[in-house]
């Protein structure tokens, strides 16, 4: 079989239900069950074609949750997901999650085989921004260290001097030591981040085309009309973060409702994200955000197969920006590494 021979689909047996009946259970409220009659041969498909390529799943926290539960071995936040390759030990690593994700997974394991099922999987942050524009800015501040949001391109990590992820930024920004830091390229994440520390942080323009559309008007509502808490990342527009009553990255989100266990909540972010805590949290009633993200949503039960089945398509990086881009990233790392959730 060739790169280009149709996929086979696989076909729907009875035993498949008795074998998946506890995954079916776990996300039984969350998929639907024609869908689901649809998505079990694929799961059981790959999931038989990973263990014969010894290949590691790593799905980030806005997968659907026939793919976060159903393939994936590793999930998490962004930064969950460059640790995990970081420490990987299979030689054949598929990305689940967008372009940016897999290069981190790439760079931080430069020896292994890193696959993405969709290469148009972009981001509209890591768009923003080229390293060219990265020079300028230098240029610009001359003597000023950058630091860099993980959505961003392995060029741009290049000319990066520390990475950070919205779990760290605080954190990555204080390491420095400094007055004044170039925080790119999330206006957002970069507004928030300085109202958390004492640095004047020069900011990029970049915006996240899924957080920036949530409204203030749209947080209170959720509030008022169903009584919930709300949680928002950090990537909403500030007047978003001031109604809520925790922000905090992907990861701190699961964390805040493991420890508040509220009764009701919004979560203001991704949608398959609240999908996939409401699985873990099932006490919590989930008032649900409807923004999803059409980059994360190119990745399907369909062509995480065919990634593997043809080894297809595979993050290739010049070794020169590898090696400058892993600087950024292990620096980051070595300020601080997150529990696994
Ligand atoms: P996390 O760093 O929280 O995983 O977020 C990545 C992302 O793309 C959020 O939109
Ligand atoms: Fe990029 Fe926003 Fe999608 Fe995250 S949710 S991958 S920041 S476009």
């Amino acid at each position: 079989m060739n790169a280009t021979s149709p996929l086979p689909v696989p076909t729907w047996r009875e035993e498949l239900e008795h074998e998946y009946a506890a995954l079916r259970a776990r996300i039984e409220h969350l998929v639907p069950c024609m869908e689901w009659s649809l998505h079990l041969p694929w799961i059981e498909a790959i999931n038989r074609l990973k263990q014969q390529r010894g290949a590691v799943i790593m799905a980030h926290s806005y997968q659907s949750p026939e793919i976060f539960h159903g393939v994936a071995d590793v999930t998490g936040d962004s930064l969950a997901l460059a640790q995990a390759a970081a420490d990987c030990d299979s030689d054949l690593i598929v990305l689940c999650g967008v372009h940016f994700m897999a290069e981190s997974a790439k760079i931080l394991a430069p020896d292994k085989t890193v696959l993405i099922p969709d290469l148009e999987a972009g981001c509209s942050l890591a768009a923003s921004i080229t390293a060219e524009d990265v020079r300028e800015l230098r240029r610009q501040h001359p003597g000023v260290p950058v630091v860099s949001y993980v959505n961003t391109s392995a060029a741009v990590k290049a000319e990066t001097d520390v990475c950070c992820t919205s779990a760290n930024a605080v954190q990555v920004v204080e390491s420095l030591g400094v007055d004044k830091v170039i925080f790119l390229p999330d206006q957002f994440l970069g507004k928030h981040v300085a109202s958390q520390t004492g640095v004047e942080l020069v900011l990029w323009h970049g915006r996240c085309e899924v957080h920036e559309k949530f409204t203030a008007g749209e947080a209170r509502h959720a509030r008022e009309r169903f009584d919930a808490k709300l949680v928002a990342h950090p990537e909403c527009p500030p007047e978003v973060l001031a109604e809520a009553d925790f922000v905090g990255s992907t990861s701190a989100m699961g964390r805040w409702l493991a420890k508040e266990q509220p009764k009701r909540v919004a979560l203001i972010t991704e949608c398959s994200m609240a999908d996939n805590l409401r699985a873990q949290f099932p006490r919590t009633e989930f008032i649900k955000p409807c923004n999803l993200c059409p980059h994360m949503q190119r990745i399907t039960l369909p062509n995480i197969y065919a990634a593997l089945r043809d080894l297809r398509h595979e993050i290739h990086i010049p070794a020169d920006i590898i090696e400058r881009a892993r600087g950024s990233l292990t620096r980051m790392l070595a300020v601080g590494r997150q529990e696994r959730v």
